[in-house]
């Protein structure tokens, strides 16, 4: 046989047991292997007998050159094929690929909105002195609203400029007072209540208002109750819930389900890093007042022998006097950014 017959055979040998090799792997490492066995440039069994293609004779040099370059072709081709198939079944497998240089991703974590803070602080403390929570209904009707409540339907609140109107007949609470209402209508004095919900108003929607918005509302009644216990309740929560230096102030005011009627200021006693003391100015946080009579006879407890007091506060405001927070809009926007600085 020619010098060049016993190359091309042996080419050809090569090339068989190459593809056997190829198909035998199972990974990507394995198939690098084989490449470097028969196409390493320097141990290569291929590139071996390109080397010995110089000590030929030019006639059969064209020949075994030739039948060289096919059989790398050939292999090359048959490598990729193999790669792109391991390629194929790492991504089937639905495992991607993880780049462990970036940074890492904090989990989103859940906080309480800030009034839902400031209303169960304040409940907190209410409950310590002990007031039950309790809620009644959002949609409601004029008497609970304003009849019962002492008001008449031709106050200016109960106008439709300021309230709004259910078709049907009723209406969305325009305050939190009608809860007072409801309880002494199911429960007989002693009546000790926290109730906190929405309330709503014909409202424009801007940096102080909301046409929705959250209230709580107070009320205690019972036998001899006085102006007495109405001043040093709320004095007393007005201590644990702004501090001990906290100062009250009761000012003369006017609503019809109270008689007499109160405005409650309170002025807080800030510390500084420094250690001097400061105080704010008189900050008005509540209605409040005496249950006028003519509310307990409308639900048929008898004011001679019954008394009581009543507070309707804005979480909201309290909120943002607390939190430093200048537009109510931010607290019902719903806005992640805002709202995660409570976490
Ligand atoms: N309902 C009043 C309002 O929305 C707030 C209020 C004032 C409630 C005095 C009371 C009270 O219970 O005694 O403006």
């Amino acid at each position: 046989m020619s010098e060049a017959g016993s190359l091309v055979d042996e080419l050809r040998a090569l090339e068989r047991e190459a593809r056997d090799a190829i198909t035998g792997t199972s990974d990507s490492a394995a198939l690098e292997q084989v490449r470097v066995a028969f196409l390493g440039r320097r141990e290569g069994r291929v590139s071996r007998i390109l080397r010995q293609l110089g000590g030929l004779s030019p006639e059969a040099r064209p020949a075994v050159g030739a039948e060289a370059n096919r059989v790398k072709q050939v292999l090359r081709g048959a490598l990729e094929e193999r790669e792109r198939r391991f390629a194929r079944e790492r991504a089937d497998t639905g495992t991607p690929a993880r780049d462990l240089t970036l940074p890492g991703r904090d989990r989103w974590r859940g906080a309480r909105h800030p009034v839902t803070l400031v209303v169960d602080e304040i409940c907190d403390i209410f409950a310590r002195l002990g007031f039950t929570r309790a809620r009644g209904p959002e949609a409601e009707t004029e008497w609970y609203n304003f009849v019962a409540l002492n008001t008449p339907l031709d106050h200016p609140a109960a106008d439709e400029q300021d309230t709004l109107y259910l078709k049907g007949g009723g209406l969305l609470r325009s305050h939190t007072s009608p809860v007072q209402i409801r309880i002494l209508e199911r429960y007989r004095p002693p009546v000790r209540i926290l109730a906190p919900g929405p309330a709503y108003r014909r409202d424009t929607w801007d940096a102080t208002h909301a046409p929705a918005f959250f209230q709580i509302e107070g009320l205690a009644v019972d036998e001899g109750i006085t102006f007495v216990d109405f001043k040093a309740t709320l004095s007393e929560f007005a201590r644990r819930f702004w501090g001990p230096g906290t100062r009250v102030r009761f000012r003369p005011g006017y609503f019809p389900f109270t008689e007499p009627s109160a405005e409650v200021d309170v002025k807080r006693r800030v510390v500084g890093a420094d250690g001097s003391v400061e105080e704010t100015a008189w900050l008005e946080v509540m209605g409040a007042g005496m249950v006028d009579p003519a509310v307990l006879e409308n639900v048929g407890i008898d004011p001679e022998r019954y008394s009581g007091w009543a507070f309707g506060m804005g979480p909201a405001r309290i909120a943002m006097l607390k939190y430093g927070i200048s537009d109510i809009r931010m607290l019902y926007e719903n806005d992640i950014r805002f709202l995660s600085q409570f976490a």
